[in-house]
């Protein structure tokens, strides 16, 4: 493999380089041998892809590296930068953005091996991780003292907190808790020269100079890699109720969720929205049958709180309310096997789909809550027109929905490709106008990297990849994500073949 020379004004004279046998003996050293894969594509094909649904988004990896230490991953970083090699930093490989996809080769640095809790310190509320720790598992750890992560994406079993971290991961229950960034204090991170810098603390106020920790939340392992994570924890809520409204039809449902909160004036934990055809592929996934003969869409509600009277107060006047605005029942999940039924069918859905449809292209959409109905109005118009399933569900109380266009089996692969990009390009042109945007928690990764002027001016993207340079003037970290390579000639513009 020759030299990749990437051009531009920004990146000028940058070339990447391969990874030779030397580098190789050289990773080996640095991490122990039994940490690196090198020439073995099978076990190397693992770490090629994410879950974004195509293999049109995998690329191999030159050389897999494991590190143990923050002082590992500053060591392989030294090396990277000097050889001009890429690196791009993995989780779980859960995202949905191929984020952690090596698009450029290279070394792929994967976390796995660092996944030990540091310390769960009860009288500051705080947790110290290292990056590939499973939220799950943290949220396990810390419940016996009476504490909670509020972090929740879907993935929670399987992905790590470094990966939420860098793509600033929501999910279920931000409309109470917000998402990932909310809860992280500090950071210890390796900059792609090398450098180790921390930022933050085990303080809940810190306006001491630029607020870098949450440039690096949510910057797509751009920017940096975390050797070590703070973060926030908050009392466990005893109480909880987790309720699952049928609906007739998704424009009913939809127009009950911003009605919840601004005529009810209730904030629940989560609002979360499924119509028919998440319902019924996701019930025939799991081999279940739905609670109702007509579901026209699906709202799932939770409710949690310090007592069962606070949590009732809330969710007795959410019901009354949604049996007045048209649903057909209501199933109140209040132990917790039938809670954790009732959110496995939600949390199911995407799985569901990649199994059964799995030429599909997976959006997270945001648009303002009040814009929700018209949103799903437009959808169900650009259905129509491109005559492409678009089924939906996702995070209806944050006005973040999983639209996901899905082949139908009378489509050729040839008209999907050709369709697919005009269908996106349209939708996200219809998101912006309702004053949303085009990724609400996946993030742009390579796979909308090419739509991202769509929603972004010039002036703003110029700026970011000034602060790219600043922090890795070699473009060595994670190179093909978010912002479009300046490789005039690169055959890979990567994302404009979504599928
Ligand atoms: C979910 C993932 C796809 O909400 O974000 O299921
Ligand atoms: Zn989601």
């Amino acid at each position: 493999m020759g030299d990749r020379t990437l051009r531009g004004s920004d990146t000028a004279g940058v070339s990447y380089r391969p990874v030779t046998q030397a580098v190789a003996t050289q990773l080996c050293e640095i991490v122990g041998a039994s940490n690196v894969l090198y020439d073995e594509a099978d076990r190397m094909q693992d770490y090629a892809h994410d879950e974004v649904a195509g293999e049109e988004y995998a690329h191999m990896p030159e050389v897999v590296v494991k590190p143990a230490s923050t002082a590992e991953i500053s060591e392989i970083m030294r090396l990277a930068n000097r050889e001009h090699i890429p690196v791009t930093p993995r989780g779980a490989g859960s995202g949905l953005s191929g984020g952690a996809v090596p698009v450029y080769g290279g070394i792929l640095l994967s976390l796995e091996r660092m996944d030990r809790i540091l310390e769960i310190d009860t009288e500051n509320m705080v947790a110290v991780v290292e990056p590939g720790v499973v939220t799950n598992d943290l949220n396990e750890a810390v419940c016996p003292y009476g504490l909670f992560y509020a972090g929740y994406p879907m993935s929670r079993e399987t992905c790590f907190v470094g990966g939420n971290v860098a793509e600033n991961a929501g999910g279920g229950r931000a409309i109470k808790y917000g998402v990932t960034g909310r809860y992280v204090l500090g950071l210890e991170v390796v900059l792609p020269t090398g450098e180790i810098v921390r930022l933050g603390g085990k303080r809940v106020k810190d306006v001491t100079g630029y607020d870098l920790i949450h440039l690096m939340v949510g910057s797509e392992g751009t920017l940096g890699i975390f050797g070590e994570i703070i973060l926030k924890l908050l009392p466990l809520p005893a109480a909880r109720v987790v309720l699952l409204i049928p609906f007739p039809d998704v424009t009913t449902a939809i127009a009950a969720v911003p009605r919840i909160m601004t005529q009810g004036r209730l904030i629940p934990t989560s609002i979360e929205f499924m119509d028919r055809l998440s319902v019924e592929t996701t019930y025939r996934y799991l081999e279940e049958h739905p609670p109702h003969a007509d579901i026209g869409a699906m709202l799932l509600i939770e409710v949690d709180g310090p007592t069962p009277e606070q949590v009732e107060a809330i969710y007795d006047p959410i019901i009354d309310l949604c049996l007045d605005l048209g649903a057909l029942d209501v199933y109140v999940g209040n132990n917790p096997a039938n809670e954790r039924r009732m959110w496995r069918l939600r949390e199911s859905i995407a799985e569901a789909f990649k199994a059964i449809s799995p030429v599909q292209s997976l959006e997270d959409i945001v648009v303002p809550l009040a814009q929700i109905p018209a949103l799903v109005s437009a959808l169900e118009q650009l259905s129509e027109k491109y005559r492409v399933l678009i089924p939906c569900y996702g995070h209806a109380g944050d006005g973040n929905l999983h639209a996901t266009p899905v082949k139908k089996p009378e489509t050729s692969m040839e008209e999907w490709s050709e369709q697919l990009p005009a269908l996106l390009a349209e939708l996200y042109g219809e998101v912006f106008k309702l004053g949303g945007t085009i990724s609400g928690e996946h993030g742009i990764g390579h796979k909308r990297l090419s739509y991202l002027p769509l929603v972004m001016d010039e002036t703003l993207i110029a700026l970011q990849r000034r602060i790219k340079q600043t922090f890795d003037p070699n473009y060595i970290l994670n190179p093909g994500k978010i912002f479009k390579p300046p490789l005039p000639d690169d055959s890979r513009t990567w994302g404009t073949d979504s599928r």
